[in-house]
């Protein structure tokens, strides 16, 4: 199963993604996770995205598009795998249809989980993420057991950079120009699906299995 993950910054993509990839056991694959794990090795791609990322803007597709082609193309992503924040452009998506193609393959879904802009800022402000093992919580509806203290690694929690409230509208204007234009994409190839995003994430989960199937 080959699922993509669609929504504006803070809709919850990330939260459900890691709930996908447990039950049906495939890859959980987010370029911004991947983006940040370099920046704290001290890459080079971790710097150049770092640049892009804390003006809440997108990483070139050209530092993008290979690093996710790479990745699906390994051994644990034979059966399927779920993407977090990839593609996010059309030409990330026009790049991965080309890939799949090659192999005889496509994507199967994209699930859209729909929020409102008024939604994410309050979202984003209370979302403490672990920059060591990836994990996110909200300091109202999922506290970490220790204020500030990863609940599944002990590293520090903490506010992203990006999740600061200016670039946060930032990348709202900049998720409506680029990437919101990707569900009529989805659309035009009959595999979108939208979940709304508003609801309590166990309601969400369950609305996104209602599609993929149990
Ligand atoms: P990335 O890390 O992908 O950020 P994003 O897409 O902006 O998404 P987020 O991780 O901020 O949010 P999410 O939708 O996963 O929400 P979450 O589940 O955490 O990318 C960061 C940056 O990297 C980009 O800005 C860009 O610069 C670069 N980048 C990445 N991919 C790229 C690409 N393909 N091309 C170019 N550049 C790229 O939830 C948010 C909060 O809400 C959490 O606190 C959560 O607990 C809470 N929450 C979740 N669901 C609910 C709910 N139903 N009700 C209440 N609260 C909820």
């Amino acid at each position: 199963m080959k699922i993509i993950m669609l929504g504006a910054p803070g809709a919850g993509k990330g939260t459900q993604a890691k709930q996908i990839a447990d039950k049906y056991g495939i890859p959980h694959i987010s370029t911004g996770d991947i983006f940040r794990a370099n920046l704290k090795q001290g890459t080079e791609l971790g710097k150049k995205a770092k640049e892009y990322m804390d003006q809440g803007l997108l990483v070139p597709d050209e530092l993008t598009c290979d690093l996710v082609m790479d990745r699906i193309s390994q051994e644990d992503c034979k059966n399927g795998f779920v993407l977090d924040g990839f593609p996010r452009t059309i030409p990330q998506a026009e790049a991965l249809d080309t890939a799949l193609a090659k192999i005889g393959q496509k994507m199967d879904y994209a699930i859209d989980v729909d929020v409102p802009d008024e939604n994410i800022i309050n979202r984003m402000s209370g979302r403490r993420a672990c920059l060591n093992c990836g994990a996110t919580y909200h300091i109202v509806s999922i506290p970490t057991k220790v204020e500030g203290v990863c609940d599944r690694c002990g590293n520090a929690v903490v506010l992203r950079d990006d999740d600061q409230p200016e670039t946060v509208k930032k990348r709202l204007e900049v998720y409506h120009a680029q990437t919101q234009p990707l569900i009529d994409y989805y659309k035009k190839q009959d595999i979108l699906k939208t979940v709304d995003g508003t609801q309590p994430m166990e309601k969400v989960f369950d609305a996104i299995v209602e599609i993929l199937g149990a």
